[in-house]
């Protein structure tokens, strides 16, 4: 396949694309950058990368659909369900036990990184309405750098093949059938706040009792990794859990987070001692 960025222009798409998101493209990935831009240059009616990276350079929507387009954005309700299985075995019994110690609040925060076109918050949304005592609240914030994917996730339709995953249940209760695929019910919309957030960036969100980051971190290079990690690290409180993705792993970096494996999945555990 005939290449349209050469050495220079490559150079200068996969630096602007580091610094601005952590997302990394090597010489092994390299022709995916190259055919993801030969299509902005394609659809934007631009002849050269050249111009094209000057454009992105002095326009920040530009940059923003620029870094939407490079991004990976495959998945799936209920993705890895040992996830799942540890998320209601172990991790929101041992939330509930430790906020209902400290007399605080009876509200679990979550926030699912990265949330692509809705699939994983709206799994743990569903999931959470599931188990949640009463007299207890949930809140999940859901974000993610491409707006294509968060106009989805807002819309919460889903084409038939996309429900595979969802146990029948689940589908009968929270699923309205419309024409062509599933409308998510509002009462699980209604639990969860979409956000465009980059990663590269603070969220200023605090206190955080569960962060997934799932199938994003694998984007990203070491440095830019633990970056993230620390920013998490913040975000959470001084109990709180971490799921990665189950091919991710932050073994032999330089983290705080101590892993944890419990008998349905590995994850990570905050834990500050007062
Ligand atoms: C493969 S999807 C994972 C979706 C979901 N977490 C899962 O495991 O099924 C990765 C998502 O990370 C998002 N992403 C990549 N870099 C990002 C960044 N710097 N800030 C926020 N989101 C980012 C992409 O837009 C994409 O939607």
């Amino acid at each position: 396949m005939l290449e349209v960025l050469n050495d220079a222009d490559y150079e200068l798409f996969r630096k602007v694309i580091y610094d601005e998101s952590g997302i990394t493209f090597s010489a092994t990935n390299r022709s995916i950058l190259d055919s993801r831009i030969k299509d902005l240059l394609r659809t934007k009616n631009i002849a050269t990368p050249a111009e094209y990276y000057a454009l992105i350079r002095k326009n920040p929507e530009e940059m923003k659909y620029m870094l939407d387009s490079v991004t990976t954005n495959l998945t799936r309700f209920f993705r890895n369900q040992p996830h799942f299985d540890a998320f209601v075995n172990y991790v929101i019994p041992h939330i509930i036990e430790q906020k209902k110690a400290s007399l605080t609040d009876r509200t679990i925060k979550i926030w699912s990184a990265g949330c692509s076109t809705g699939e994983e918050p709206y799994t743990i949304a569903m999931i959470m309405k599931e188990i949640i005592p009463p007299g207890w609240n949930f809140q999940i914030t859901a974000s993610d750098i491409s707006l294509k994917c968060l106009m989805t996730a807002q819309t919460g339709f889903y084409a038939d093949s996309r429900v595979d995953g969802v146990p029948a249940n689940y589908l009968a209760k929270y699923f309205t059938k419309v024409d062509g695929g599933y409308q998510i019910k509002k009462e699980v919309q209604d639990t969860i706040r979409f956000d465009y957030h980059n990663l590269k960036n603070d969220s200023g969100a605090r206190n955080l009792d569960v962060v997934f980051c799932r199938n994003v971190l694998i984007y990203f290079d070491e440095p830019a990794q633990l970056a993230v990690i620390d920013r998490f690290w913040n975000a959470m409180a001084p109990k709180s859990y971490l799921f990665i993705g189950h091919s991710e792993s932050l073994f032999g970096m330089k983290t705080q987070f101590e892993f944890l494996k419990t008998e349905w999945a590995c994850l990570y555990k905050k834990e500050i001692s007062k």
